[in-house]
């Protein structure tokens, strides 16, 4: 924790904190948590969607609402949040709404490694971080490389809907770029990554890393239903092949999905290996919820393509808990809950600095 961030904690009534984060996403259930928890909670809601978030008043402190997402690093919004006493929780949004600055600078404690953002921004970073680690990863080809099979390119910022496309030579890769950039979709191509195409299913693991237990768990996992590629399935391959469509990668809900038991301690075991990287890299360390993003093929290996260092939309499947948090806690744990349950944790033995940062 930086001395600025103890500062500001050290003019915070800590009998009186609460909970804060951007009304999307997940944020439901982090208040829904914090609720569970005894803390009180605070949504920054912009002024468009303020009815729809009113509907859970009773979840809801307090409101802080603004025109544009930027405006949380407004002197106002800051200054309300901190009257507030508040912890702010980044979800899977944040980075994308307020923007790589503001969310590093916020001025406010908040639950989760900040200097992990810039990687998870950096798509290249993001993949060295994972490799270092020991996790198996596709391959990353450079764009102008010969690749040696099925890849999918990846365009900074495109987000998997448009702007991601599959390619399995030098040749569609280039024409691939040409096109998104005479289409107007992508302004430039700098930062696009190369991925060998991984074969098999999606699997997103959600996990959770106790700095106050120093123990990791394993919350939950999903699938992404994506389209349209997951729609395209649906469609005689014959067909497909005259229609000639790109597939797009755009979440538009959650799955949820058992582990075969077996395949678990790998699960487990990567995401130790996060723990420990981020440990290491980005001292001092990954702090509550994160997510490995991965393809597992056959013979069961797992390859993990991506990863999230915040609560992701599908942990919002188990509100209840799920099967596992409940082999942890034996009572309906959300992640949201999990969260406020890490500050408590973290309060009632006086290592606050250990989960903000
Ligand atoms: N290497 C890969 N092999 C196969 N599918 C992939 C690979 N990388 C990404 N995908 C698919 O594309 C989707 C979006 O890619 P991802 O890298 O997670 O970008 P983002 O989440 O930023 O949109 C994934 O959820 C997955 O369905
Ligand atoms: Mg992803």
């Amino acid at each position: 924790m930086s001395s600025y961030v103890r500062d500001i904690l050290s003019r915070y009534d800590l009998d009186n904190l609460s909970i804060a984060t951007l009304a999307s996403h997940s944020s439901l259930q982090i208040v829904h948590g914090a609720k569970k928890e005894g803390f009180r909670t605070l949504l920054v809601v912009t002024d468009d969607r303020l009815w729809f978030y009113r509907q859970f008043r009773h979840l809801v402190d307090d409101f802080v609402v603004v025109k544009r997402w930027s405006e949380l690093c407004s002197e106002d919004v800051i200054e309300a949040l901190r009257k507030r006493n508040s912890i702010f929780v980044p979800h899977g949004s944040f980075i994308e709404y307020v923007g790589i600055e503001c969310a590093t600078r916020l001025p406010i404690p908040i639950f989760g490694l900040r200097s992990l953002f810039p990687v998870e921004a950096d798509q290249h970073a993001k993949m060295r971080l994972l490799g270092s680690a020991g996790i198996p990863i596709p391959r990353v080809y450079s764009v102008d490389e010969e690749p040696g099979g099925l890849v999918i390119v990846k365009l900074p910022g495109a987000k998997g809907g448009r702007g991601y496309f599959i390619a399995s030579s030098k040749g569609e890769i280039v024409q691939g770029l040409r096109k998104l950039l005479d289409e107007g979709v992508v302004r430039s191509v700098d930062g696009v990554m190369v991925q060998e195409y991984l074969v098999g299913v999606t699997a997103y693991f959600h996990y959770f890393y106790s700095p106050v237990l120093d123990r990791l768990e394993i919350t939950g996992a999903d699938i992404r239903y994506e389209s349209d590629v997951d729609g395209l399935r649906r469609i005689p391959v014959k067909k497909l092949l005259e229609l000639g469509l790109e597939p797009t990668f755009t979440v538009v809900g959650n799955i949820p999905v058992v582990l075969r038991e077996s395949i678990m301690p790998v699960v487990m075991d990567y995401g130790a290996r996060f723990v420990e990287a981020t440990k290491t890299q980005l001292p001092p360390g990954v702090i509550g919820p994160f997510c490995l993003e991965a393809v597992i093929g056959r013979d069961t290996g797992v390859r993990v393509f991506e990863f999230s260092g915040r609560i992701v939309a599908g942990t919002n499947l188990y509100i209840d808990g799920s099967p596992y948090t409940y082999l942890y806690w034996d009572e309906p744990m959300s992640v949201g809950r999990r969260i406020s349950r890490e500050v408590k944790l973290a309060l009632e033995r006086g290592v606050l600095e250990k989960v903000v940062t």
